[in-house]
């Protein structure tokens, strides 16, 4: 059965594979972003699916976002919590802004698409969040305090919101994702990825697709026993 997915970041990266398999999945997919206007353009030209502008941080624009697309598309029942930033250094060069804007954007983000969804879903006792966590939330990462923070907390925003989800037939779960070939990871320097991969026993980067394809099995009715979970899709970096 189609429904309204909203995939946040969805234009580039994991969120445009998630984006391009849940339309495939029979979805109307609605990709939020947040500032590439050329790249989100060139995105919906191509594929035809919606492109809307918010700031996930922002709380007013994600009530209002998810407002005017529940209007335009009807009641969301589904919600990708991709959208995700990195300030990246170590903690002594790490200013607060490097803290805030990670921690606003990456954890603030999902809490405030919960708070335009999440209330619909359990009225009409269906729904689906799924909230893209990382590897290195798992485990930190050297120079990365904030963000490893902020997937941290992703983790243990899923687990809680699951339980208050559960009866009303909204499941609620993370995908950790290891080092992906996105544009994020390619601003790792070269040197420092080579070790990371390395590292990584599968013995390559994974693919946005790789992850998409959990993203699928999560929202459909056949995850509807998974909740409260994390899905690790890390090439066996990170057994967890
Ligand atoms: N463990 C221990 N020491 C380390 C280390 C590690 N993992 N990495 C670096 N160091 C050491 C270096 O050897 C160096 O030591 P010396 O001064 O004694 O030689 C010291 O730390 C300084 O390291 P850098 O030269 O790297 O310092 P920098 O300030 O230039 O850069 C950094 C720091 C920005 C954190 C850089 O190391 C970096 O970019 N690291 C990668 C961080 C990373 O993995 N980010 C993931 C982004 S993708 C993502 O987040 C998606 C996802 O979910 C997986």
């Amino acid at each position: 059965m189609g429904r309204v997915a909203i995939v946040t970041g969805g234009t580039r990266g994991i969120g445009e594979a998630i984006c391009h398999r849940l339309k495939k999945q029979g979805h109307t997919v609605i990709a939020n972003y947040g500032g590439n206007d050329e790249k989100a353009k060139a995105f919906a030209d191509e594929t035809g699916i919606a492109v809307r502008k918010w700031d996930v941080g922002d709380h007013e624009a994600c009530l209002e976002g998810c407002a005017s697309v529940e209007e335009e598309f009807g009641p969301v029942d589904i919600v990708i919590n991709n959208a995700g930033i990195t300030r990246d250094g170590t903690l002594h060069k790490m200013t607060f802004d490097d803290w805030n804007d990670v921690m606003r954007v990456n954890l603030g983000g999902c809490f405030n698409m919960a708070k335009a969804t999440f209330p619909g879903m359990r009225e009409r006792k269906w729904g689906r969040i799924v909230n893209i966590g990382s590897i290195n939330g798992q485990m930190g990462q050297y120079g990365q305090v904030n963000y490893a923070a902020a997937k941290s907390g992703i983790h243990g925003f899923t687990k809680a919101l699951a339980q208050e989800g559960a009866k009303f037939g909204v499941t609620v779960n993370a995908i950790a994702p290891g080092y992906v070939d996105t544009d994020m990871v390619a601003a790792v320097p070269d040197a420092v990825l080579e070790k990371i991969v390395a590292k990584i026993p599968v013995g390559r980067l994974g693919h946005a697709e790789e992850i998409a394809r959990g993203v699928a099995f999560l929202t459909s009715d056949n995850g509807a026993f998974v909740t409260g979970s994390t899905m690790s899709i890390n090439g066996g970096q990170h057994m967890y």
